[in-house]
């Protein structure tokens, strides 16, 4: 008997049991005692049986029936390693190299295996770990926290540990290039001293009057709600430069303070414990600062934990206007 049956089964006797109680109730009164009792207790025992059998079909139904422990090493590491289903399927992947003797990008095509669970970043450490140990690229957590996986994958920048390889094949292949905004340093790693000196650029700290006081403050720094909300959306930058990558500002002028830094301008500048007044505002009040952007919105469709860096450069842009009014107002 096939274990999907039980479930019918415990149905049936879950409905029988009430309906052949309430036929021995009326037989007591009207002879068939016997006959009722019987079907009675074998719709009882049915109960039971079926009910236990379809608990265990229940939870042993959620397991896979067979955990692969030894996976071939020819398998893309999928994210959740030690899950494979069934022998995966191949992929194919387009990586653009650094070929050395031309000092040209070339692109070179590889075969993986992977499953439902193989993220880009799995295919590209299985083909450095089978096809080619010198392909470089960069990669730390492997969940979408370091923000050091950033590529260009089939013509979009997108982390690669948080990109599954069967939602980015177009035309049988995936397409993976190094971010294009950021100087090449081989293969897919690209060089973020720009990125960093542009982040530092916008002063990104809580700043205090008086510098010691955050290191001996004598009470917490309290914060309303509707404070923390001002700020929150744009702490979870996690620096991976996708947002820079997409700009089309920042790619056709590289002096374009572009939309991490900024975006974290605003961070430290809407949060009511920085005391660095308007100095950070008027440091980006500069052509290649705030009002250099174009509102592409590009930045902020490929965040991967949705910062919004264009609306955070229009909120800087509303503080300067504020801060003009209220300076004529003055005189
Ligand atoms: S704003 Fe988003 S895309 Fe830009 S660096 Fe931060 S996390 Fe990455
Ligand atoms: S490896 Fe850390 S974000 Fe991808």
């Amino acid at each position: 008997m096939r274990a999907s049956r039980y479930m019918l089964f415990l149905y049936a006797a879950m409905i029988g049991t009430p309906v052949l109680l309430y036929i021995r109730i009326f037989s007591l009164a009207g002879g068939m005692l016997l006959l009722s009792t019987i079907l009675l207790a074998l719709a009882a025992i049915g109960l039971v049986v079926f009910g236990i059998l379809g608990y265990m079909e229940i939870y042993s139904g959620r397991r896979p029936e067979k955990m692969p422990l030894d996976i071939p090493v020819h398998y893309a590491p999928a994210r959740h390693e030690g899950r494979f289903e069934g022998e995966g399927r191949s992929v194919t992947l387009r990586v653009a190299r650094f070929d050395t003797e031309s000092k040209m990008m070339k692109e070179k095509e590889y075969c993986v295996r992977a499953d439902r669970l193989t993220t880009v970043l799995g295919a590209l450490l299985a083909i450095k770990e089978n096809d080619d140990p010198t392909l470089a690229m960069r990669y730390s957590c492997r969940m979408g926290i370091c923000g050091s996986c950033g590529m260009v994958i089939n013509g979009k920048p997108a982390l690669a540990c948080e990109t599954n390889v069967f939602d980015s094949i177009s035309n049988g292949k995936i397409m993976v290039e190094p971010m294009y905004g950021h100087p090449l340093t081989r293969d897919l790693v690209t060089d973020f001293d720009d990125f960093f000196e542009k982040h530092v650029s916008v002063n990104p700290g809580l700043y205090r009057k008086n510098g010691a006081e955050k290191y001996a403050a004598k009470k917490p720094y309290d914060q309303s709600r509707k404070e923390i909300d001002k700020f929150l959306p744009y702490s979870y930058c996690i620096m991976c430069g996708l947002c820079l990558d997409a700009c089309p500002v920042v790619n056709a002028n590289p002096n374009f303070a572009g939309p991490q830094a900024l975006s974290q301008a605003y961070r430290y500048h809407a949060d009511s414990r920085d005391q660095m007044g308007d100095k950070r505002l008027f440091d980006i009040d500069t052509v290649d600062g705030v009002w250099g952007c174009e509102f592409a919105g590009a930045c902020s469709k490929v965040c991967p934990k949705g910062v919004d860096p264009a609306a955070a450069i229009q909120l800087l842009k509303g503080e300067l206007f504020k801060k003009v009014a209220t300076d004529e107002k003055e005189g």
